[in-house]
């Protein structure tokens, strides 16, 4: 492996113990402002200190993150689509790779629709993605997008986990299943995990818990750290599991401790335990998640 390649990967799971704690932020790129994602820079401050790598897109990046904080940035390049269109499988690569540079990314990021209608394109495009950033030595992280007619268990995550690996992705995100020993052994590179849609704290540090017993090398998690009423204290819990050993309870714990003297956020309504709330799309929302 290059020297680069390397060492930007070396940024995003630690070498110390082969993890990864990724704060995802990019979800506007398809859901626009959604909810307590309003602001991008209230949100991700306070967070910044405790993630290993933050995921999101050049356009929050430039605009809501202080480039003197070390943060490293795993760039979404990939996007043209959004939840009131026609089909949120037709995406293409919306980011130049000079334009990564230029921002100073450690690793690109792109999602492939396996079994959407542009499945085709998605995955031809990881393809062509990994040949332009194995000539910088960028790592890319391949996220495999569900659509709704999907089934979400061991069978279907294998099929789109090996397919990224096989079209060269260095990392690929998934979404925790039953089995989930069953993706991880068949998919040749690391898997790391997002948290999917706002569940209680304890089930989120459930999912993480279970995800890297059955061998995923992190958590690339959003929602259930920002629509948490207590964030700070729900992306430290996921801390300890997935670098600290803790265990479910230890690390539901240090939640409610740290939640005890923590505020609550004051940027919007809360949804603690709640579900994601709907923001106000004009057409009947389609499920990706
Ligand atoms: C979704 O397409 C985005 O890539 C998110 O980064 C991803 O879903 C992880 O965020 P969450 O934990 O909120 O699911």
């Amino acid at each position: 492996m290059d020297w680069g390649l390397k060492n930007r990967l070396a940024k995003i799971i630690k070498p110390a113990d082969g993890k990864a704690v990724m704060l995802a932020v990019d979800h506007g790129y398809f859901l626009g402002p959604t909810e307590r994602l309003e602001v991008p820079k209230n949100t991700i401050r306070p967070l910044l200190k405790y993630c290993d790598s933050l995921m999101l897109t050049r356009g929050i990046l430039r605009t809501s993150v202080d480039a003197n904080f070390p943060v490293p940035v795993v760039l979404r390049v990939s996007g043209g689509t959004s939840i009131i269109g026609e089909d949120l499988s037709n995406e293409q690569i919306t980011t130049s790779i000079k334009d990564a540079i230029r921002v100073n990314a450690s690793a690109l990021a792109m999602s492939i629709f396996v079994g959407g209608k542009y499945e085709h394109q998605t995955i031809v495009n990881l393809g062509k993605l990994v040949n332009e950033a194995e000539e910088y030595g960028i790592p890319v992280l391949a996220v495999t997008a569900v659509g709704k007619d999907m089934v979400r268990d061991s069978r279907y995550f294998s099929l789109a986990c090996r397919i990224a690996a096989e079209q060269g992705a260095h990392i690929v995100k998934t979404y925790y299943c039953e089995n989930f020993e069953e993706v991880v052994n068949s998919c040749p590179v690391p898997i790391i995990i997002a948290g999917g849609k706002k569940i209680p704290e304890r089930d989120a540090l459930t999912l993480a818990y279970n995800a890297i017993k059955a061998g995923a090398v992190g958590v690339d998690m959003g929602r259930n750290i920002w629509q948490s009423d207590y964030p700070v204290p729900m992306i430290k819990a996921v801390r300890s599991i997935v670098h600290g050993h803790a265990t479910v309870d230890q690390a539901y714990d240090m939640f409610k401790n740290l939640s005890k003297e923590s505020p609550p956020p004051k940027t919007s309504k809360p949804s603690a335990s709640s579900k994601q709330k709907p923001s106000k799309p004009t057409k009947k929302r389609k499920k990706k998640e």
